[in-house]
């Protein structure tokens, strides 16, 4: 065959053409140091109970739990999130465990900050785990509650920082709940206690699997009266914006690959780190598509998280964070 293009000036696949020159122009780089681990923790000892919808994550026991995050910090990541699953009888309405200094979260707080200081420990602000309603604030009549959840938020987020946090993340989304969270963690003394705002973070069925693991599905309606709606793109920007002003450190888009835009926007927006979090129906799906034989798992965790890297998250909080910092081993 003769060819007809022997001029063609520009040829894209010249840098194409080998992995040392691939590698040589790539762009974005998923490292170990991207990876936040979120963990879930139960009561009781030599607990380790799989969640049916996400494969190959626990709820683990406090004891196992601390072999499972050493584990994670010996494959070299930074940072776990922790959450807990409360049982029935601590729940009530205005998720008053939450705060209790020796609650589930605050006792793993001390023991993973003992026993694996070097690790960053990432607790969760919000009261659905603690609530009868499985709503992240308190109700009233059907309705969620603003200010006086708020009160609550902070001194859960007191109590977490007094037990050891390095940093709480609010995920409830009521309004100005990281302004008076950095108040009150500053008038108690945690003036180095940092505020990962869980600001762009979306009403959204990609969240099904994680309320299993936590049996903290809304026991009515939904959560769209403060979650965001998931048409909308520039009111991520106004909720970024506040938590800016209040005092955030990071912010946060939730979830990842259905908002990749939204990743993309907030980055040209702000300097602060912009976190990902690659949710838990995201992780069910690939698992699922992987069991059946119908993908690559492997490939599609790394071209999945490299896309967020690429949208412009700086971090990434990923149930696969093991399972990739193996991976890039
Ligand atoms: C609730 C919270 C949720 C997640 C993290 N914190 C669920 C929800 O808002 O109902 C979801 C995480 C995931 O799906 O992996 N405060």
């Amino acid at each position: 065959m003769t060819s007809t293009n022997q001029h063609l000036t520009n040829r894209p696949r010249r840098l194409r053409r080998t992995a040392s020159l691939r590698r040589m122009v790539r762009e974005n780089q998923l490292t170990v140091n991207d990876l936040i681990y979120p963990v879930f923790v139960t009561e009781g000892e030599n607990q380790q109970e799989e969640i049916s919808s996400m494969p190959g994550i626990y709820r683990y026991s406090l004891d196992l739990l601390l072999k499972e995050i050493a584990d994670a910090a010996n494959l070299g990541i930074n940072a776990i999130a922790l959450f807990p699953l409360i049982s029935n009888d601590k729940k009530d309405n205005a998720g008053t465990e939450s705060y209790n200094p020796d609650g589930l979260v605050q006792r793993a707080v001390k023991a993973i900050k003992q026993e694996i200081p070097e690790i960053t420990v990432i607790t969760d602000v919000a009261l659905d785990p603690f609530s009868t309603y499985g709503h992240d604030g308190i109700v009233e009549d059907g309705t969620i509650l603003n200010d006086e959840t708020v009160e609550v938020l902070v001194k859960q987020a007191v109590s977490q920082a007094a037990a050891g946090a390095d940093i709480v993340a609010p995920s409830d989304m009521m309004d100005g709940r990281v302004g008076a969270i950095r108040q009150g963690l500053d008038a108690a003394g945690y003036f180095d206690v940092g505020i990962l705002a869980y600001s762009a973070k979306y009403a959204s069925a990609y969240y099904g699997p994680f309320r299993d693991a936590l049996e903290s599905a809304p026991q009515f309606g939904d959560k769209k009266t403060y979650q965001m709606n998931s048409a909308n793109s520039r009111e991520a920007i106004k909720e970024v914006a506040l938590d800016i002003a209040e005092g955030a450190d990071m912010v946060m888009v939730k979830p990842a690959l259905a908002y990749l835009d939204i990743i993309r926007r907030i980055k040209e927006y702000t300097n602060l780190p912009v976190a990902a979090y690659n949710v838990s129906g995201e992780y069910a799906m690939v698992k699922a598509a992987a069991q059946q034989g119908w993908i690559d798992e492997k490939q599609v965790v790394l071209e999945t998280l490299t896309s967020m890297k690429r949208a412009g998250a700086d971090l990434i909080l990923t149930y696969f964070a093991k399972q990739v910092a193996l991976m890039l081993q």
